[in-house]
């Protein structure tokens, strides 16, 4: 499903924030959108461009769902197969991404969002940049870009990943497309970290038809049905980049990183800019949802695996919470070493069982209180390898960032009696029966 199709529907399922007022992408717009976080808000008249801009498509589990047309039960494991089985994408001759190609390029023409008024430049947030590894082939990412010219972008990208190690293997620079305005199974593919050589976009079409078309100026295939693509390459020359707002609602500091030169752009008619808000639940979602598949696999290794979240409290990146159906009495202590491996960065793990809801942060709070003991189910973990985005972890310039680890087995207790640990419910009621009774007073 394009993002056309899901503002549609996003629309009919009454989810939509249509703003008709004009309303200036510098500071204002985003205020607007911080001010309805969690609703997709499709701003009309935007000062100074043509192109109207989308924020918050991906801002709640349930567009995920509606945007891969599954329930919303289903999305983990929709997740979880597109990861595990990814499926070539067809490649098509014409895609509605390049209805217009425009060779003079001019990056202010564009409705490119300034956040807020410690920001330097206005930054393009929910890019996702097409690449080719000369040696793993294609790798699609997230890059936060600042605006440095008319023409030009710094790019943010973090040391060892897909996108840095290719550009350091390419001195002549290295082509990229960036696309903006994509699909929520592109937006949750280009989250990934699949291992190397696996084609990203091979996971979005696995989640759902995703045809590409070969670029206009550069040796790359991107989403047919894109709204907008910057073609260009990533240079060796470096940049001051950031201050920027990160997903952990801190600032993150200023980095030398590379320069991109856009040599062409493409879009359709009437296209629609699509943009993220840094460190709101868009980011969150995006960063910690794609994880989930990761821990469940991990999980799922050493014993039997329900559900997954990486609870938005957590930054979607620290924090998880792990239902398991407990068959043995070690189960909770090696749900939470598997969590651990199979999301690096995390950093506390709570695991409960399955009468607990773990999308309900009091339900969680709930079975610490209840099940938990800190001498007997608690795991410390010393020194391990942490997230740099953590400010209270331990940081030297150049090295992996440090940081201690807990686990918390608040599953029941191996042996004991079930019922003493169930919460006792009240029977359910119809409470139209009563309420009658009170009008005929
Ligand atoms: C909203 C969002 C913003 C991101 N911004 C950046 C960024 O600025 N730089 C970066 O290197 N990775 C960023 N990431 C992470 C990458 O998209 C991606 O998860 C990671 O690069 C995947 O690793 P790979 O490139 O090795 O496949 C961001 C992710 C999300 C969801």
């Amino acid at each position: 499903m394009s993002l056309r199709q899901f503002i549609e529907q996003a629309r009919q399922a009454g989810y939509l924030i249509e703003i008709r007022r004009e309303v200036s992408p510098h500071l204002e717009l985003a205020r607007v959108a911080a001010a309805v976080d969690g609703r997709p808000v499709l701003f009309r008249h935007v000062a100074g461009s043509e192109f109207p801009v989308l924020v918050g498509a991906g801002s709640a589990r349930e567009y995920y769902a509606l945007g891969l047309g599954v329930p919303l039960e289903q999305l983990m494991g929709k997740l979880t197969d597109a990861l595990a089985n990814p499926r070539a994408p067809e490649i098509v001759a014409n895609g509605v991404c390049q209805e217009v190609i425009e060779r003079d390029v001019d990056l202010s023409r564009l409705p490119i969002l300034t956040h807020l008024p410690t920001d330097r430049a206005p930054y393009i947030t929910a890019g996702v940049a097409v690449i080719c590894d000369p040696d793993y082939g294609r790798n699609v990412s997230f890059h936060r870009l600042m605006v440095t010219g008319p023409r030009t972008l710094a790019a943010r990208l973090v040391e060892g990943r897909g996108t840095d190690t290719a550009w350091r293997k390419c001195g002549d620079g290295l082509p990229v497309a960036i696309c903006i305005g994509n699909s929520l199974p592109v937006l949750l593919a280009a989250s990934m970290s699949p291992p190397k050589g696996v084609d990203e976009l091979g996971i979005a079409n696995a989640m759902s038809p995703t045809p590409l078309v070969q670029c206009k100026t550069v040796d790359l295939q991107v989403p047919a049905e894109a709204e907008i693509v910057l073609e260009g390459y990533i240079t060796h020359q470096l940049a001051d980049e950031g201050p920027f707002l990160d997903l952990t609602e801190t600032m993150d500091f200023i980095r030398q990183q590379p320069l991109i030169e856009i040599h062409c752009i493409t879009h359709r008619q009437a296209a629609i800019y699509q943009a993220l808000l840094p460190g709101k639940l868009e980011h969150k979602l995006l960063m910690g949802t794609p994880k989930e598949p990761t821990i469940f696999a991990a999980v799922n290794e050493v014993c039997q695996c329900r559900d997954v979240e990486i609870t938005p409290g957590g930054t979607s990146w620290l924090h998880a919470v792990v239902s398991i159906v407990k068959r043995g009495p070690d189960d909770g202590r090696k749900a939470i070493e598997a969590a651990f491996k199979g999301h690096g960065s995390l950093k506390h793990v709570v695991v409960v069982d399955g009468d607990i809801n773990i999308h309900d942060p009091a339900e969680v709070e709930w079975a610490i209180a209840t099940r938990f003991q800190a001498d007997r189910d608690l795991v410390v973990l010393s020194d391990q390898p942490g997230s740099s985005l953590d400010p209270s972890a331990a940081h030297v310039p150049g090295q992996k960032t440090h940081t201690a680890k807990m686990g918390l087995d608040a599953t029941i207790p191996w042996g004991a009696k079930r019922a003493d640990y169930e919460k006792v419910r009240y029977e359910p009621v119809d409470m139209s029966e009563y309420e009658q009774d009170k009008e005929a007073l």
